[in-house]
């Protein structure tokens, strides 16, 4: 496995292997890897021939410093993760190659109503910064096909908004969500969670897992209310949003008819802000 600090070393390692028609995956990542990130290496393997992990906590993308400060970063084993898996390349620039002119450098683009909506919400700028960085770290690999967690959703809709704004000719894998055994989605942030916490975080999917279950019972404001519910009451848990959604545009569902439901919710647990999400149809 080859790690690449610099673009420009990048560059040169793909080159060779583009002009052979080698199909190139990249897995955009900010490291801290568990089983969720090994998963989109796994179908990138299915999806093409050269597989380019990226590891980068990107700061343009944080609304809180602290957030940025504490985030793990164990590159070790986050290498041997990689190996392990038959990754080709990890690309770990530092914050000056990615952000030559300061990391805050002008940047914004029309990403339509659903950047504001959800995480935009409680997280502002998130997705300008979010769009900032993989903008770069495609313009750095030119990859055929490049793969996202479906954990990250509203992430993915906005990514694809990009991708749509610059007409770029990429493909994006969403992959399904990795979960603990016990239900809780996989989450670098998940290591901060005390035994406390750990024990409260699976309110998340159980919420999530309750609407799935009951759909076709109640209405949709009875399976919000009672979905919503399940937080109360819970010590040092506070629920951000729980909402039934439109998949496309993230508003809030209008009609249990719709095509396209998902029910998304983010919560603290503690210290530690949870998402996660899951599909209805
Ligand atoms: P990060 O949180 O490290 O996640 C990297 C990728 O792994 C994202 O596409 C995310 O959706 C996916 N992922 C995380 N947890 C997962 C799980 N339990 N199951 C499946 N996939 C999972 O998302 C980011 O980094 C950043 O915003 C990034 C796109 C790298 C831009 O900085």
């Amino acid at each position: 496995m080859e790690i690449f600090k610099t673009k420009a070393a990048l560059k040169a390692f793909l080159k060779p292997l583009k002009a052979s028609g080698k199909k190139i995956a990249l897995v955009p990542t900010m490291g801290a890897l568990h089983n969720g990130h090994i998963s989109l290496i796994k179908l990138a393997q299915q999806n093409a021939d050269i597989i380019i992990c990226s590891i980068f906590v990107n700061p343009t993308q944080f609304t809180d410093p602290k957030d940025l400060e504490k985030y793990p970063r164990p590159i070790e084993h986050d290498l041997a993760m990689l190996a392990d898996a038959g990754c080709n390349g990890v690309f770990m620039p530092n914050v000056d190659e990615m952000y030559p002119a300061g990391a805050d450098e002008a940047w914004h683009i029309d990403l339509g109503n659903a950047e504001f909506l959800l995480e935009g919400e409680f997280r502002k700028g998130h997705y300008q910064g979010v769009t900032q960085i993989v903008k770069k770290l495609f313009d750095a690999v030119e990859p055929d096909v490049a793969m996202f967690g479906q954990k990250d959703f509203q992430q993915v809709l906005m990514i694809k908004n990009m991708l749509a704004y610059f007409k770029l000719p990429i493909t994006i894998i969403t992959c399904p969500i990795i979960r603990e055994a016990d239900g809780l989605a996989m989450s670098s942030r998940n290591i901060h969670l005390s035994a406390d916490d750990r024990k409260h975080s699976l309110v998340l999917s159980k919420s999530l897992q309750f609407v799935i279950d009951h759909f076709n019972e109640y209405s949709l404001s009875e399976l919000e209310d009672k979905a919503k519910a399940f937080y109360h009451n819970i010590d040092g848990v506070e629920l951000d949003y729980f909402t039934i959604a439109n998949g496309d545009t993230l508003e809030p569902a209008k009609s249990k008819h719709e095509n396209n439901l998902i029910a998304l919710v983010a919560a603290k647990v503690g210290s530690t802000r949870l998402i996660d999400n899951m599909i209805i149809k």
